[in-house]
């Protein structure tokens, strides 16, 4: 009962530092905020009919509808110019054409490609990994603490990379312009790979910078537990560190998880932290399945899940208020109910058995990796 009122207390502390923080960055004296809105009509991934399961961002030229646009006549009056050059150009008009407080993002949201704890919640099976496995940093063979990617995942996040070569040479697409990055290896390593040999414009150099607030739901799962700043410096020696990343993790939970409003809160943080102090107009988030949704709810995109290694891009809406903002509840971290041995577990009835009978209803570890 005690730790429990200590991590809402701390959770709340946690909350109210980086929403002071947001505020700060914004230094205007009267009230305002931000709210978002995804812009349909440009991706085959913001149509309610699009199967998120089978949808390939590969063989679909990153799910740009081939179309033309309003401020085709000026820009391409003879349709020489490619599909993603029209579409830089008609957001570039949008932005000039929008009031002061409107702003027009493109922002390709990216998963990390497979790692070890993927592969081992395969292998041991959600429930089992949820209510047992994912507290441990590993076995004899595989260590899924802060996991690494596998051979399959640096496979995907090579794919990436092609993709990007080919729009490059092929569509003289606009490529990102920022890069930001979960502090988690598997998303160093994704992007590492995914922009690694390209040729991009020099005044938008891939330099990423780590960001804490990307990285996946905070919890009980070693898997979403970082490495010290030393290793990230160490081994990504390119990558930019945001300001205050501390040397250790200090987020990760022994007990608790970060409830569904509590990340969405997170994530509308950080995308407010770009809305306001980042200029530019194509920006690359690495993240994962968990905060990816996370952002996209924010976004008021639909609900799209990204498999290992997939990309979307979404075109942002940013409207600058002034006022207070809506209130919303954000509900405190909750205690996760897990087994103290390996579990028999009962994938049929997706309930985790535990060794002294228990039964874990699956839902109850939520695991979002
Ligand atoms: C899909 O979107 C259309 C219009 O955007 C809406 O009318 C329809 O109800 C949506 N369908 C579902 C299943 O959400
Ligand atoms: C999406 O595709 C998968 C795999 O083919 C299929 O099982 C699922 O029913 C589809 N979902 C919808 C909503 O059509
Ligand atoms: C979109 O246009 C490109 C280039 O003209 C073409 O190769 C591709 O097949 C088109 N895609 C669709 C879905 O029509
Ligand atoms: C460790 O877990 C992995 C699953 O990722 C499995 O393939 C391997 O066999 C396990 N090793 C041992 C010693 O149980
Ligand atoms: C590629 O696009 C950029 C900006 O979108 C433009 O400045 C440049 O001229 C284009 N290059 C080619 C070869 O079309
Ligand atoms: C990827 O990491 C390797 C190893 O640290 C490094 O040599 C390479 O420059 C990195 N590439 C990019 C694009 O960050
Ligand atoms: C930092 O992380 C590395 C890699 O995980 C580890 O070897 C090292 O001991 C850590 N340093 C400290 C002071 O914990």
């Amino acid at each position: 009962m005690v730790s429990k009122t200590f991590a809402i207390l701390f959770g709340a502390i946690f909350f109210l530092l980086f929403s002071a923080d947001a505020q700060q960055l914004k230094q205007k004296p009267i009230a305002e905020y931000i709210s978002y809105s995804s812009v349909p009509g440009y991706f085959l991934q913001d149509l309610n009919t699009t199967n998120t399961t089978t949808f390939d961002f590969v063989a679909t030229n990153f799910g740009l509808i081939n179309q033309t646009y309003p401020a085709d006549a000026q820009f391409d009056p003879t349709g020489q110019k490619s599909q993603w050059e029209r579409f830089a150009n008609q957001v570039f008009r949008l932005n000039l054409q929008s009031p002061s407080n409107v702003q027009y993002k493109v922002l390709f949201i990216g998963r990390h490609g497979e790692g070890y704890h993927n592969a081992a919640e395969t292998y041991f099976g959600t429930p089992a990994w949820n209510c047992y496995y994912a507290q441990l940093d590993g076995n004899a063979t595989v260590t899924w603490f802060d996991a690494h990617l596998t051979a399959n995942g640096i496979s995907q996040a090579q794919t990436v990379n092609s993709l990007w070569a080919r729009l490059i040479s092929t569509q003289n697409i606009t490529t990102p312009q920022s890069y930001y990055v979960s502090p988690l290896t598997r998303c160093l390593q994704t992007a590492n790979i995914s922009f690694s040999g390209l040729s991009l414009p020099a005044s938008y150099p891939f330099v990423p910078e780590v960001r804490e607030l990307l990285r996946e739901g905070i919890d009980i799962h070693t898997c979403d537990s970082r490495s010290n700043l030393t290793y990230i410096k160490a081994s990504f020696p390119g990558y930019s560190i945001e300001p205050g990343f501390t040397e250790f993790d200090l987020l990760f939970r022994q007990s608790t998880s970060e409830t569904t409003t509590a990340q969405n809160l997170r994530s509308k943080t950080i995308l407010d932290q770009l809305f306001s102090t980042d200029g530019n107009t194509v920006l690359s988030l690495t993240t994962h399945s968990g905060e990816g949704a996370s952002l996209l709810s924010v976004l008021g995109h639909i609900p799209f899940s990204l498999a290992t290694g997939a990309v979307i891009p979404v075109l942002v809406e940013a409207v600058t208020n002034s006022g207070s903002p809506p209130v919303t509840t954000v509900l405190p971290y909750t205690s996760q109910i897990v087994c103290n041995q390996p579990p028999v577990t009962s994938q049929a009835t997706g309930t985790c058995v535990c060794s002294s009978g228990s039964t874990i209803p699956t839902g109850e570890a939520r695991r979002l990796a």
